[in-house]
């Protein structure tokens, strides 16, 4: 974890003379009797205590959650159970940092967890936030506790992210004599998701949110990420790609598309001019077939490439951005039903446990869009509430996502424009989009995808390289982000910096320019 010296001195912002009030052993006793002073209805407080920086913090949690988490500073923990319902209950963590800068956040979650991101709660705490993160209503990583409980549904959808803020911000106030002055919100898939759902139904709840690669137009979402396997069909049949397969059709997706904007280097700057063509990959007759496709598998390659429709032609899901292959072709393309897809149908849809993935076909996608639990689908575009209550949110979607096609985020945006009647510069006001060339799923990937939305090994936290930080400098200073640069890690930990990039907000697209190396930030320019 990164060390408190990366904090600039300009971004402290709110209290930072907080920490030389405190001497240490008083924030510490602050923090061992601040459980007698919580009394905020429905929360029953589970554990409080002091943890140091750099402690390896044991946790207990059910298997398919984080066992353990580095601490990165000083903080008091305090985890509770909050009442949500008479038939659901979130788990809470608050962890109030020494080093306080004055604001809350809350994090959020992934898939459909069920899992508190203790990583996020170290990172943001870390950065001096007074910091909140819930399960979502349920433990573990599987939809079977959605079966037959529509309550603890209700808190994935929703209320356990909404929940969390509300008695966060109270104990914030409670434990810190000066209380908050701005509030944010930090989280990708799920995570993102849940950002817009805050932004939707609790506009003003927040000052700034920084939700990436949203899985909003969810039930759309898992539709999409259920018509794979109908395409590829098991492993082993005529239409199933290898892995060494789908790694032809991304060298062929870089050969047509890579110098589209002006550099190859093995990054995608804008997936919208990229329509791979597979049939190049036909064998010819007599030709060995390690090294080429049949006619069955370029058909499975065009249709994973194609948007989902509905039966009466009507959008369910855009097409699968191209460049991603190598990220997408275990997740999504690996002769399996999507786990999150199949838990969804079983558990929520159809109330069937036994339910066979493999029969999936688009008339479950239309019972499923008919349903739409609490609106899970999370697809209101009509921001306006949230602009007129001086909220920002700040959204960022990898070009190389395996699991969530960045083009939703494309759609969404416009439908934004036309259902908000704005144009790009009116929603710039309060509504940035940044498209994160070489970035997977919310980490990883090929290009400069370090851009402090979460803890690598080494992070910035300028505002020019760190999406947090751009938004508390939005916030705070009223000095919206132009860009978002982001660091291409060589040792793929996140510790060796090979060469920086600037992303370009939307609808602008990178053009490389020269006269640099592609490699030279300078070299590129957004149009
Ligand atoms: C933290 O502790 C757990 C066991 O409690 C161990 O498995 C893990 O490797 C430790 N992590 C570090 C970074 O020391
Ligand atoms: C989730 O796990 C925590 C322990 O980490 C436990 O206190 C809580 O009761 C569990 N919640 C549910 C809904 O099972
Ligand atoms: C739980 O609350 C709901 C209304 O929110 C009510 O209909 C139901 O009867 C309650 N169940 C129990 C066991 O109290
Ligand atoms: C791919 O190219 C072939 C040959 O030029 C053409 O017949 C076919 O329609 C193209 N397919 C797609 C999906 O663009
Ligand atoms: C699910 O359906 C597939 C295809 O019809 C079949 O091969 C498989 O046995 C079924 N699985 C179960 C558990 O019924
Ligand atoms: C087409 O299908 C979608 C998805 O089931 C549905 O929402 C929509 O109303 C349908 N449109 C028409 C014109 O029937
Ligand atoms: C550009 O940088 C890459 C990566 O460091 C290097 O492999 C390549 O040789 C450089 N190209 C030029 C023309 O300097």
């Amino acid at each position: 974890m990164a060390p408190l010296r990366h904090l600039l001195p300009a971004l402290t912002l709110g209290s930072v003379a907080h920490s030389a009030v405190l001497a240490q052993d008083q924030f510490q006793k602050r923090c061992e009797s601040f459980a007698d002073e919580i009394d905020t209805p429905n929360v029953k407080v589970n554990i409080v205590s002091y943890v140091s920086g750099s402690t390896n913090l044991t946790l207990d949690n059910v298997a398919t959650c984080d066992q353990s988490v580095a601490v990165s500073s000083d903080v008091c923990r305090v985890a509770m159970a909050v009442t949500t319902s008479n038939a659901s209950e979130i788990t809470l963590e608050a962890w109030f940092p020494r080093d306080y800068a004055g604001r809350f956040i809350s994090t959020g979650n992934g898939g459909l967890g069920g899992c508190i991101q203790y990583s996020d709660l170290s990172y943001t705490s870390g950065l001096g936030f007074a910091t909140v993160g819930a399960n979502n209503g349920h433990n573990g990583t599987s939809g079977e506790p959605f079966y037959k409980a529509p309550e603890v549904l209700e808190d994935f959808v929703y209320r356990s992210v909404h929940t969390g803020i509300v008695v966060g911000k109270q104990l914030t106030d409670l434990f810190y004599d000066e209380g908050y002055d701005k509030s944010y919100y930090l989280g990708c898939s799920t995570g993102g998701r849940q950002g817009f759902k805050l932004a939707q139904d609790f506009p003003g709840e927040l000052d700034g949110i920084v939700a990436g690669a949203p899985a909003i137009n969810f039930v759309g979402l898992l539709s999409w990420s259920a018509h794979f396997y109908p395409i590829t069909g098991p492993v082993g049949s005529a239409t199933y790609l290898s892995l060494d397969e789908w790694d032809l059709v991304h060298e062929e997706v870089l050969r047509q598309c890579d110098g589209l904007d002006g550099a190859e280097d093995g990054i995608i700057e804008d997936t919208d001019l990229c329509h791979p063509n597979a049939t190049t990959l036909l064998c010819s007759p007599g030709e060995a077939s390690d090294s080429c496709l049949t006619a069955a598998q370029v058909n499975t390659v065009h249709e994973i490439y194609a948007p989902l429709l509905s039966s009466n032609g009507t959008l369910i899901y855009p097409r699968m951005q191209p460049g991603g292959e190598q990220y997408a072709a275990p997740a999504m393309y690996n002769g399996q039903p999507f786990p999150y897809s199949k838990d969804w149908w079983r558990y929520v849809v159809y109330s069937d446990p036994n339910w066979n993935a493999t029969k999936w076909t688009v008339k479950d996608a239309e019972a499923a869009l008919r349903q739409n639990p609490y609106n899970i689908q999370t697809w209101n575009a009509d921001l306006s509430p949230l602009r007129d209550a001086g909220s920002k949110l700040l959204t960022y979607h990898g070009l190389q996502d395996q699991l969530i096609s960045s083009d939703d985020s494309k759609l969404y945006y416009h439908r934004l424009l036309e259902t908000m009647g704005a144009t790009s510069s009116q929603l710039d006001e309060f509504y940035r989009f940044f498209q994160i060339s070489g970035m997977a799923h919310c980490q990883s990937g090929d290009g400069a995808y370090g851009i402090g939305n979460r803890a690598v090994s080494d992070y910035s936290t300028d505002p020019e390289d760190n999406v947090l930080m751009a938004m508390v400098r939005w916030v705070e200073e009223g000095v919206p982000p132009e860009t978002i640069r982001g660091a291409k890690f060589s040792d793929g930990v996140g510790s060796e910096i090979e060469y920086y990039r600037k992303h370009c907000r939307y609808p602008r697209r990178n053009v490389y320019k020269g006269p640099g190396n592609y490699t030279d930030e300078n070299a590129w320019e957004c149009i």
